[in-house]
C-alpha cells in the first residue's frame, strides 16, 4: 500500500461535492443556523482541553459526509497510518517523513532496517543532560561564569518553530534569555550582539543542511565577534550545533561532542520536536519540553483513530479545501487571541505556504485546481483595529481560524473575559453580519456569511501548545494528500538563492557599490 496519487477532482466524491456546493453556495450562515437546532453541537468537537467549533463554516453535515467519501476514495485512512511508519512520502527528495517519531512512545519504528527509536532516545537524553547543566549553572563559559543568554542562529524551520514555542511559553521560562538571529540583515545581528555579553552567552547554530547561506554567514560573523573577546579555545565551550551534516559542523570549528544530530527524515519546518528545539528546552526546562511532546503525541493518537467527523486536523483540512476549491478563496487568516502567540502566524506561514504552494501533482503533472492559500493574520484584538475591516466589508471572501484561551496565565480574568468576548463577537459578526436586519445606511451594512472555525483551549500550557502545533502539522499533511501534492519538499525557494549568489559576486566586485547601488540595480536587470 502506498499513498494515493489520484487526481481529487476526478473522483466521484468531488462530482458530488460540486453538485452539493451548487445547492448551498448562496445559503447564508444566518439561515443555516435558523434551520438547524443545535448546529453548534452537531458541528463541534471536544478533545481534552480543546473545544473546536466548526459550525460557523459554510457547510453542513452532508458536506462533511461528502468529504469523507472523498477521503475514502483517496485512501486517506491508510495514508494516515503510513505517515506514522516507514514511508517515502517526500518522494521527490527520496526521504521519509517521520517527525512524528520524535514524540512517539512506540518502542520500535523501523526505517531502512533500523529501529530509529533508540537513536531518538539517546539524543533526547543528551539534550536533557546538557540543558540541565546549562540551566543549573554547572556547565559554565570559558571564564567560569554561568550562562545568562542563548543565541539560536538559524533560519526558516531552524528558527520559526523553536521561536514560536519559546515565546509562547515565556510564562514558564527560567533566568536564561533566548535570542533568535535568522536574517542575513547585519542590522538584526548587531542589535542582538548589543544585548549579550560574550563570556556568558551560549551560541547554538541550527541548520539541518549546514549549507544555508544566511546561517553560515551569521555564525561566522558571530564567531569572529566572539573571538575579539575570547581565545580560540573558548569556542568549544560557547558554540554548539544542531545538524544532520556533522562534517561541515566540525569544519566550522564546533567540537564533535557538541553536535546534536538530526536526521534527513525530519523536515525543517517540522523539526521543533527534535534537537532543533534545544533553545526551548533551555528556556523552559526539559520537563516542560517533554510536556510539549506529550501534547503533540495526544493529537497524533486522536488523528490516527478518530472518525473524520470528529477528527480536528482532518475537519480543518476539509474546510480549507472547501473554501479554496469550491468557493475559490485564495486567503486564509489565523487570529490567535493571545499575546503569547505573536509568532504563531509567521510560523504557520512557513508550514502551509512552503508545504502546499505547489503546482505539480504527485504524478509530475501540472495541476488544474487550487493548492495552497495565502495565510496571514495577527493577534487579536489588535487585528480588529488593523486589518479586519476588510473581512467585514471587503469584497473578498476570507476564511478565518480564531484561537483563544479560557484562562489567562496571570489569572487576570477581567482582561481575559474581554479578550475572549472580542473573539466570540468577531466570529459572530463575520458569520451573521446585519443579514436580515433593516439598515438605511449602506455604509453600515455587514454582509456576514464569512466563515470561521473557533479553537477554544482551556489554558496555554506546554502540553496544549504541543497539541495545537501538531493539529496544524496534520492539517498541512491532509491538505497535501487530498490535493495530491508533495507537501514535504520546497524546490521553489532555490531559484532566488541561486540568483542572489550572482548578485553577491558582482556586488563584492563592484568597488563603488555603496554609492552606486541604484545604478548597479538598473544595469543588472
Ligand atoms: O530555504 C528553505 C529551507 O530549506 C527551509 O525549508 C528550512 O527550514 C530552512 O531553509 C533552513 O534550512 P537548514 O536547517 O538546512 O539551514
Amino acid at each position: 500500500m502506498n499513498f494515493s496519487r489520484k487526481n481529487p477532482i476526478q473522483t466521484k466524491a468531488w462530482q458530488k461535492l460540486t453538485a452539493h456546493f451548487e445547492q448551498i453556495k448562496n445559503v447564508h450562515l444566518q439561515e443555516m443556523f435558523a434551520n438547524k437546532i443545535a448546529r453548534e453541537q452537531e458541528l463541534s468537537v471536544e478533545f481534552g482541553d480543546f473545544f473546536v467549533d466548526f459550525s460557523k463554516n459554510r457547510w453542513t453535515s452532508e458536506t462533511i459526509q461528502l468529504f469523507t467519501e472523498l477521503a475514502n476514495e483517496l485512501h486517506l485512512r491508510e495514508s494516515i497510518s503510513l505517515y506514522f511508519k516507514e514511508n517515502n512520502l517526500n518522494f521527490t527528495e527520496n526521504r521519509a517523513v517521520l517527525h512524528t517519531a520524535l514524540r512517539s512512545d512506540e518502542k520500535e519504528i523501523v526505517l531502512n532496517g533500523n529501529n530509529i527509536i533508540p537513536e531518538i532516545k539517546s539524543v533526547n537524553e543528551k539534550i536533557e543532560t546538557f540543558t540541565k547543566a546549562i540551566i543549573s549553572g554547572s556547565q559554565k563559559g570559558h571564564t567560569g561564569k554561568a550562562f545568562t543568554d542563548v543565541v539560536n542562529i538559524g533560519i526558516g524551520g531552524s528558527s520559526l518553530g523553536p521561536k514560536v514555542v519559546c515565546n509562547a511559553l515565556q510564562h514558564y521560562k527560567n533566568h536564561l534569555n533566548i535570542h533568535y538571529v535568522s536574517n542575513i540583515d547585519g542590522d538584526e545581528l548587531e542589535e542582538t550582539l548589543k544585548k549579550i555579553i560574550p563570556e556568558t552567552t551560549l551560541f547554538i547554530i541550527v541548520s539541518k543542511s549546514f549549507t544555508t547561506a544566511e546561517t553560515l554567514q551569521n555564525a561566522n560573523s558571530i564567531k569572529n565577534w566572539f573571538l575579539k573577546y575570547a581565545p580560540e579555545t573558548a569556542v568549544q565551550k560557547h558554540f554548539i550545533a544542531v545538524s544532520a551534516n556533522v562534517e561541515k559542523v566540525v569544519d566550522f570549528g564546533v567540537d564533535a561532542s557538541n553536535i546534536f544530530p538530526m536526521w534527513n527524515w525530519v523536515g525543517g519546518r517540522f523539526s521543533l520536536w527534535s534537537a532543533v528545539g534545544i533553545s526551548v528546552a533551555l528556556s523552559i526546562g526539559y520537563e516542560n519540553f517533554k510536556a510539549l511532546l506529550q501534547g503533540a503525541r495526544k493529537i497524533d493518537a486522536h488523528f490516527k483513530t478518530k472518525d473524520y467527523k470528529e477528527n480536528i486536523p482532518v475537519l480543518m483540512a476539509f474546510t480549507s479545501i472547501w473554501y479554496s476549491n469550491f468557493f475559490l478563496t485564495s486567503q486564509h487568516a489565523v487570529i490567535p487571541y493571545s499575546y503569547y502567540l505573536e509568532d504563531f502566524v509567521p510560523y504557520l506561514k512557513q508550514g502551509f505556504m512552503e508545504s502546499n504552494g505547489k503546482s505539480v501533482d504527485r504524478n509530475g503533472k501540472a495541476i488544474d485546481y487550487k493548492t495552497g492559500t495565502v495565510l496571514f493574520g495577527g493577534v487579536g484584538s489588535n487585528a480588529q483595529h488593523a486589518f479586519m475591516q476588510l473581512f467585514h466589508q471587503g469584497t473578498n471572501l476570507i476564511s478565518t481560524e480564531f484561537i483563544g484561551f479560557c484562562n489567562s496565565l496571570h489569572g487576570n480574568s477581567d482582561h481575559q473575559d474581554v479578550l475572549v468576548a472580542n473573539m466570540f463577537a468577531q466570529a459572530k459578526a463575520l458569520a451573521f453580519g446585519t443579514y436580515g436586519k433593516k439598515t438605511d445606511n449602506p455604509y453600515k451594512e455587514f454582509k456576514g456569511n464569512s466563515p470561521s472555525t473557533t479553537i477554544l483551549i482551556k489554558k496555554l500550557t506546554p502540553e496544549n501548545l504541543g497539541s495545537l502545533l501538531a493539529i496544524y502539522e496534520h492539517k498541512i499533511f491532509i491538505e497535501g494528500l487530498l490535493l495530491n501534492i508533495n507537501s514535504f519538499d520546497q524546490f521553489g525557494v532555490e531559484l532566488g538563492k541561486e540568483l542572489s549568489r550572482n548578485y553577491i559576486e558582482s556586488l563584492h566586485e563592484s568597488a563603488s557599490k555603496k554609492s552606486l547601488l541604484m545604478q548597479f540595480y538598473k544595469n543588472n536587470q
